[in-house]
């Protein structure tokens, strides 16, 4: 176990590296929150899980391992997972993603077979096999796997550390006027993990509308000048466009790795406790995250709204990682720091 340095808002502590289970449907952001709890010496990667969403389960494993290949990820479980929501017919994002999911840069073959277990028993497994309090899901896509897991083997309710999801929002929607994609997919998936007890920290558009992908970030990433930052530049290069065509942003926002830095660093994305109730039934509300600001949250509240990007942090965050990354195969880049 290494350092325990203070790391949140309260003062209060957590050993690093933080380990996670990274539950995703690359993907464009979803590759990037990949990359960087690859590339962070604060996180460890225990496992990373697949789920049905920005495009089906196939292409969204697929692109799992070829990132993966991207990154030099090697020794760590990649298992697929729900194929479909709870409730609903699957819903896909290509208009953002593409028709591969992460189209932009060319895709490498991948350079490891999945592990045979399906999603949700890796997730089991590798909470149940750590001690209590130490492993963090972040999920980054719905919920699906998720709220499977804890139906499964509810004791992982228990064991986990905090579930730090990106999904939902306070103010803001995008798959409809107050529901975020993650969210909305699986409404029923996200009532369990919401309301299950663990803590969980939603990470949602209030937060991530402010990870925009600005010129400046994309030319420090690109002054990386390694394979993986190429990568990466090729996708906002795409991500780029589509959240221009779609959504009229002048730079894409990067949703998922946000949830990844949130683990990394609680300082940089900062967040307020209050209670959530998933909408399941509205009209034309269904997949809002309610938060209620009505008064102080309660003694026990176990949700939190994350609401402050450090934005200049967030992103040398990224960068860094992809420093330490450097080109995959062969001998460590020169990082900064540490
Ligand atoms: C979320 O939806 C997906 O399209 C992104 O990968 C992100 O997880 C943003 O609403
Ligand atoms: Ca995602």
């Amino acid at each position: 176990m290494g350092r325990t340095p203070s790391r949140y808002p309260d003062g209060g502590e957590r050993p690093v590296p933080q380990k996670i289970v990274l539950d995703c449907d690359p993907g464009h952001d979803d590759a990037i929150a990949m990359l960087l709890a690859h590339g962070n010496p604060d996180v460890e990667l225990l496992a990373v899980t697949t789920v049905a969403g920005n495009q089906t389960l196939e292409k969204v494993t697929r692109n799992a391992l070829a990132v993966a290949r991207v990154a030099g990820i090697t020794g760590v479980p990649f298992a697929a997972g729900a194929d479909r929501p709870l409730v609903r017919p699957a819903a896909t994002a290509a208009d953002i993603h593409g028709e591969s999911g992460l189209d932009g840069p060319q895709l490498p073959e991948p350079a490891f077979a999945l592990d045979p277990r399906h999603a949700v028993d890796l997730i089991v497994d590798t909470v149940m096999a750590h001690e209590p309090g130490t492993v963090t899901l972040v999920p980054t896509g719905a919920l699906t796997n998720i709220a499977l897991a804890a139906r499964r083997e509810p004791r992982i309710v228990e064991r986990v550390e905090e579930v730090v999801l990106m999904g939902g929002g306070v103010h803001v929607g995008n798959h409809s006027a107050v529901a975020e994609f993650n969210v909305a997919v699986d409404p029923e998936a996200a009532h369990v993990v919401f309301s299950a007890g663990w803590p969980v920290v939603m990470v949602g558009l209030d937060l991530t509308h402010q990870a925009l992908a600005t010129p400046d970030v994309r030319a420090a990433i690109a002054a990386v000048g390694t394979g993986p930052a190429r990568f990466v530049g090729e996708l906002l290069d795409f991500f780029a466009r589509t959240y221009r065509d779609v959504q009229g942003f002048d730079a894409p926002p990067v949703h998922d790795p946000c949830a990844v830095a949130r683990v990394i660093d609680a300082t940089v994305v900062r967040a307020v406790p209050v209670p959530i109730a998933v909408e399941t039934t509205g009209t034309h509300t269904l997949g809002m995250t309610v938060a209620d600001f009505r008064a102080p949250a309660p003694a026990g509240c176990r949700t939190s709204a994350a609401l402050e990007l450090d934005r200049e942090r967030f992103w040398a965050l990224v960068v860094d990682a992809l420093e330490r990354i450097g080109e995959p195969g062969e001998p460590p880049a020169a990082v900064r720091g540490r």
